[in-house]
């Protein structure tokens, strides 16, 4: 939920090509129209035995891949014994996670059917606004293979086999296992809830997995480990949020849901920002521009390519829904970077090259010039039509 600042709304830059030389390379609908002329040009037989094959509703068309110097893998190769005692530290022992089912009404209980019956009487009470927003959180948490896909292109720390060894890659499928718990909750929960269209909502995340997505990292774990740092943290932000409305709403267990996945979040934002510290104790130079670079380009949201099957903006609706409900807004990214900022120390890195000033400069003074650029976009807002969601049959929400 970007709103405004994801690239899907703002076209992409990238620093390999100057802007004035890079094709089109917003996401764009598949060329359905090339496919349909190349088969009318055959006979029927012919046209029968050439299967269209399958495209993804969303496509990134230029993107930079490895653009760290190889040298720097071996950085992180250094780092394994340091990730093993400081990072895989910070996992906790499935024996004592929490799961889905501490949350959930128990199908094997004889109680099963009063405690669905009143979860669905506590879910009226929910306003349709509210559902937009947490079918959007569900689903940006069940596109999930796709962030595992995403940890694994970074050069130096990727699972190269699967299950491999190294604390980076243990990490990563520990992670993931975690993560899981998350859309399984949410799904849950909103199936049982009798509020939602689940056909609509399975098929919007079919659509983002067979998407993916482009958070323009560029195999580089520099960059990757900024943008997770920065994601967490806003996941953070986002579920505490949705759970401190659920509270305001009277649910206390929905509340309870939002607030357990957004304690995870906190734990993964910890983790990531450490590795983040330990890059910049080591190569502050480095760091920094990295930091820069993922802040110009803009951090865009997991779910940025989400589709339903026919709202073409539906990313841009359920983004303007979080921010009018005050979920995540425009002020929680800057709020986000600036503390990064802060917990980076940023401000007293020494010692930097010329660029490496450039860099600390910008990011340091980015967090007022996005609040002064969106308290002129707010002003200047006129307020749309409301928008229907399929995810709640198509019953109309405010943007
Ligand atoms: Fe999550
Ligand atoms: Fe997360």
């Amino acid at each position: 939920m970007a709103l405004n600042l994801n690239p899907i709304s703002t076209p992409f830059q990238c620093r390999k090509f100057s802007s004035s030389s890079i094709p089109q390379m917003r996401s764009l609908r598949s060329p359905k129209v090339f496919m349909a002329s190349t088969l009318s040009s055959s006979s029927p037989k012919e046209a029968e035995s050439l299967k269209k094959p399958f495209s993804p509703p969303r496509e990134v068309h230029v993107q930079v891949t490895h653009s760290m110097p190889p040298e720097k893998i071996e950085i992180f190769k250094s780092l394994e014994g340091w990730a093993e005692q400081n990072i895989l530290t910070l996992l906790k022992p499935v024996e004592k996670c929490w799961q889905p089912q501490d949350f959930l009404p128990d199908p094997a209980s004889d109680g099963f059917y009063d405690q669905v019956k009143e979860l669905r009487e506590r879910a009226k009470e929910i306003p349709d606004d509210y559902y937009v927003v947490l079918v959007g959180d569900m689903i940006t948490e069940e596109a999930l293979p796709t962030y595992q896909t995403m940890l694994n292109t970074l050069d130096g720390v990727r699972d190269e086999t699967g299950a491999s060894p190294t604390p980076w890659s243990i990490w990563t499928r520990a992670w993931t296992a975690e993560e899981n718990r998350h859309g399984d909750l949410l799904n849950k929960y909103l199936y049982l809830s009798g509020r939602v269209d689940m056909k609509s909502i399975e098929k919007t995340i079919q659509y983002l997995i067979g998407s993916g997505m482009d958070p323009r990292t560029e195999n580089n774990p520099y960059l990757g480990f900024i943008y997770t740092s920065f994601q967490e943290r806003a996941t953070f932000v986002c579920h505490g949020n949705t759970a401190r409305l659920a509270k305001e709403l009277g649910d206390i267990k929905l509340a309870q849901i939002c607030g357990i996945i957004a304690a995870d979040e906190k734990r993964h934002e910890t983790a990531y920002t450490k590795i983040v510290e330990k890059l910049y104790e080591i190569d502050p130079d480095g760091t920094v521009q990295a930091f820069a670079d993922m802040m110009r380009k803009k951090i865009s949201m997991p779910a940025h390519l989400m589709y339903d099957g026919r709202d073409d903006s539906l990313f841009d609706h359920f983004s303007a829904v979080a921010q009018r409900l005050g979920v995540y807004t425009a002020r929680d990214y800057a709020d986000i970077l600036e503390f990064l900022v802060g917990r980076w120390k940023v401000k007293e890195l020494t010692g930097l090259s010329p660029e490496g000033r450039k860099a600390q400069e910008y990011v340091c003074h980015l967090p007022p010039r996005i609040r002064r650029l969106e308290e002129r976009a707010q002003a200047r807002a006129k307020q749309g039509p409301p928008i229907p969601f399929s995810w709640i049959y198509d019953r109309q929400v405010k943007l």
